[in-house]
């Protein structure tokens, strides 16, 4: 007959035992916990207004140089994680880059993309395309792509950076290259397509979708971490049991597997930009999301 074994020995034994595997650098699984029913998130509900990020982004523009620092970026931290990244997996950056400078070229096998925030008619240059930025734009430079940012206006442009660094470190998969000058030449083609959603047509393709009655975030309940930006609008989100208000240009990230909404309290419809480990979930079929009845 098979059954349960029932084994009694001294905490003596035990702790020589451990001492031993320690020793091996071996660790007994049934000491290590480790197993919890759900997913739980050491990072918190967090919220960077853009009225303190805007400041000290101008104030790191008059303190360091493009010539200092490979990219001018400020990270947005999560107060909870040991890293320096606003989620568990993900970046958040505010770039900025001041009317003639230039921000070298380089690649990563980390992706990022850009939603740009102020600024109109600097430009990103990905794999010798001219990418122009203007504010809500998002510009994608996928993982291992040549990219440099300029800045030929009189102003300076500002954006919020994502990557996902973190889960590529993880994995162990880090790869950096600089380019062998420091910007690239690029060819006549403007407003390359497959890395540059403009604003101006994601803000006409939603208020379409919002008249039509679609919610335009079903976003439910999704087993992910989040980060979301408030392109405009003012209102607030509730993550977990955390309330965030949030205004035009901030910044906010959502810990996975926690229940969020959003409440747009403003006279005008709100366009949050969110970017997430969602896709990569998927690929591994791990995603899952939850709504709340
Ligand atoms: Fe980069």
């Amino acid at each position: 007959m098979l059954e349960l074994s029932d084994i009694k020995s001294s905490e003596e034994e035990l702790q020589n035992y451990y001492a031993q595997l320690s020793a091996q650098y071996v660790t007994p699984a049934w000491i290590s916990g480790g197993i919890s029913t759900e997913p739980q998130s050491k990072a918190v509900p967090y919220l960077w207004h853009w009225r303190d990020l805007r400041p000290q982004a101008m104030r790191a523009a008059e303190l360091v140089g493009t010539q200092q620092a490979e990219r001018r970026v400020l990270r947005l931290t999560n107060p909870e994680l040991s890293g320096v990244s606003a989620s568990n997996t993900l970046v958040a950056n505010i770039q900025i880059v001041m009317p003639g400078e230039i921000a070298r070229a380089h690649r990563h096998s980390a992706a990022a993309l850009r939603l740009i925030i102020e600024g109109r008619g600097g430009y990103t240059v990905v794999n010798g395309e001219r990418v122009p930025m203007f504010p809500g734009d998002l510009v994608l430079t996928p993982n291992w792509t040549w990219h440099d940012h300029a800045n030929d206006t009189d102003g300076p442009m500002m954006w919020l950076d994502g990557l996902d660094t973190p889960l590529v470190r993880m994995l162990e998969a880090g790869f950096y290259e600089e380019y062998h000058q420091e910007r690239q030449e690029f060819g006549a083609g403007v407003n390359a397509s497959p890395w540059h959603y403009p604003m101006s047509e994601m803000h006409a393709a939603l208020e379409r979708l919002a008249d039509a009655g679609f919610s335009a975030a079903r976003d439910g309940i999704v087993l992910e971490y989040t980060n979301y930006h408030v392109v405009e609008g003012a209102g607030y989100s509730m993550v977990g049991d955390r309330r965030l208000d949030w205004e035009d240009k901030d910044v906010f990230t959502v810990p996975t597997w926690t229940f969020h909404e959003h409440v747009n309290t403003g006279d005008r419809a709100a366009f949050l930009f969110s970017f997430s480990d969602a896709p990569v979930m998927k690929a591994l079929t791990l995603y899952r999301e939850e709504v709340r009845a």
